[in-house]
């Protein structure tokens, strides 16, 4: 990388990396000298080998016209530039206590951490949080994030005005608890019809905004914080608006315990938001740990998507999520950092918390156990499935022309053991992002091309 480059802020650009990325049809591409080309609407237009692109460049048109496509050229050499990363589970009032109560059984961590936390999760708090949470989420990689607020309105129009600012994809919801909540300021006899109109006026708001980059996700907490009426009405809405439906399912055994009391004519835990009309393809769940094989079969009929929590479920001894039996029975599953109970923002660590509570399972379970996931296979969970889990495979989640420039670039050398030390092995590569990350190794976030604020830029690394 010459000195003095500086990343990209809007597209058109083209950038000379190495390219690595889960394709659509299977498997991972991979380009030791790569060029991704990102036309004028930021949307990727070349993915190609440098000098197939530059001879095209060359060849092409008049020599003026050439001269200008080369000179437009940043030539990242030796970094990395990968698809984004997508979060389908993070709750933007936690940040701050991120980190804060390992070990705590789940009822217990919420009751002391995090219902105390949310309930000042008031306008000023948001104005603070959440801009500082959106560059803080894209310099961990994250440029897509489907995000639970907290149960105020006020706080949910700044977070989508911050979110509509930094340039992030983002989905949001209003946190809807019509039981066991934080509000004590509304009547208990309003809570439901007030947070059914508030969650639907900011839907009506906010859903679709920026040609979709920012979208509405109708939030009841989970079964425990909602009542029958609360789990069906907003179903309702979700379907009625398009937008998506998130909640919390069996993270924990006390919880699944009190959800039993709670819905006595429920089979189990799946069924109360089966029965409130919740299943779905737009719907995502967190979690989903301790499910039978009726549960399992139920969301994969339904085409639910899961949103895969390694960090957070080892954070608060919830269990280890079976992920390969979920995806041998075609779950669509992406990975949730479920910041604050996941202690980081970061999707590499996550991919390292599941892997290793993989090779738990196998410890314990012995050989027949599954065997554990590859490298770039865990990159796929945590950029192209998760698009898929959310609908937006075909616009973001990859290094794929026709798609939207949602890329990250990364330097690997900061996570090399000795200097000097490299690969060109996808696996190898994303290995070393996963076990040995860096905190500043993301260098550089776009969202359709254009350069998000919070990873430090290129600059640093010159000479
Ligand atoms: N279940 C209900 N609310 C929450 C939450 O805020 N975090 C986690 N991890 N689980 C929940
Ligand atoms: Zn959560």
């Amino acid at each position: 990388m010459p000195a003095g480059t500086s990343l990209p802020d809007r597209p058109p650009f083209v950038l000379r990396a190495r390219l690595l990325t889960p394709l659509t049809g299977g498997g991972t591409g991979y380009l030791r000298d790569g060029a991704l080309a990102v036309d004028a609407t930021g949307r990727i237009e070349a993915v190609t080998d440098w000098e197939a692109w530059a001879r095209a460049a060359t060849t092409a048109g008049r020599r003026s016209d050439a001269e200008a496509m080369l000179s437009a050229v940043v030539d990242l050499r030796p970094l990395v530039v990968l698809p984004g990363l997508v979060d389908l589970h993070v709750h933007l009032p936690q940040l701050p206590n991120a980190g804060v109560g390992a070990g705590l059984d789940l009822l217990t961590w919420l009751g002391r951490y995090i219902f105390p936390l949310e309930a000042e999760f008031d306008a000023a708090t948001a104005e603070r949080v959440a801009p500082a949470a959106f560059r803080a989420m894209a310099a961990a990689g994250t440029t897509t994030a489907m995000m639970y607020g907290a149960v105020f309105e006020p706080s949910l129009d700044i977070a989508f005005r911050a979110a509509e600012t930094h340039g992030i994809r983002a989905i949001i919801g209003k946190v809807m608890m019509d039981r066991l909540t934080y509000d004590d300021r509304l009547p208990a006899d309003r809570i439901l019809e007030l947070s059914l109109r508030q969650s639907a006026d900011l839907c009506s708001r906010w859903n679709g905004r920026d040609d979709g980059r920012l979208q509405y996700a109708f939030t009841p907490r989970f079964a425990v914080s909602c009542t029958a009426d609360m789990l069906r009405e907003s179903a309702a809405l979700a379907r009625q608006t398009g937008a998506y439906w998130q909640t919390h399912l069996s993270e924990d055994v006390h919880e699944i315990r009190e959800v039993a009391r709670l819905f006595p004519d429920a089979v189990d835990y799946v069924d109360v938001y089966d029965r409130a009309g919740g299943l779905g393809p737009r719907t995502v769940l967190a979690h989903a740990i301790h499910l039978s094989d009726r549960e399992v079969a139920r969301i994969a009929e339904t085409d639910t998507a899961l949103a895969h929590c390694p960090a957070s479920n080892l954070f608060l001894a919830s269990g280890a999520m079976p992920l390969a039996r979920y995806l041998a029975a075609g779950i669509r599953v992406g990975l949730g950092s479920d910041v604050a109970a996941g202690p980081e923002l970061s999707l590499f660590a996550n991919m390292r918390a599941g892997a290793y509570v993989m090779n738990g399972l196998r410890v314990l379970e012995g050989d027949d156990a599954p065997g554990p996931l590859v490298p770039s296979e865990w990159l796929r969970i945590g950029t192209l499935d998760g698009a898929r889990a959310l609908g937006l495979d075909e616009r973001i989640g990859s290094l794929e022309v026709g798609k939207e420039a949602d890329l990250i670039v990364i330097d690997p050398r900061m996570v090399a053991p000795i200097p000097g030390i490299d690969s060109d092995d996808p696996d190898e590569i994303v290995s070393r992002l996963a076990f040995r990350p860096h905190p500043a190794m993301v260098r550089g976030a776009w969202v359709r091309g254009r350069r998000l604020d919070g990873p430090p830029g290129t600059e640093a690394l010159d000479g």
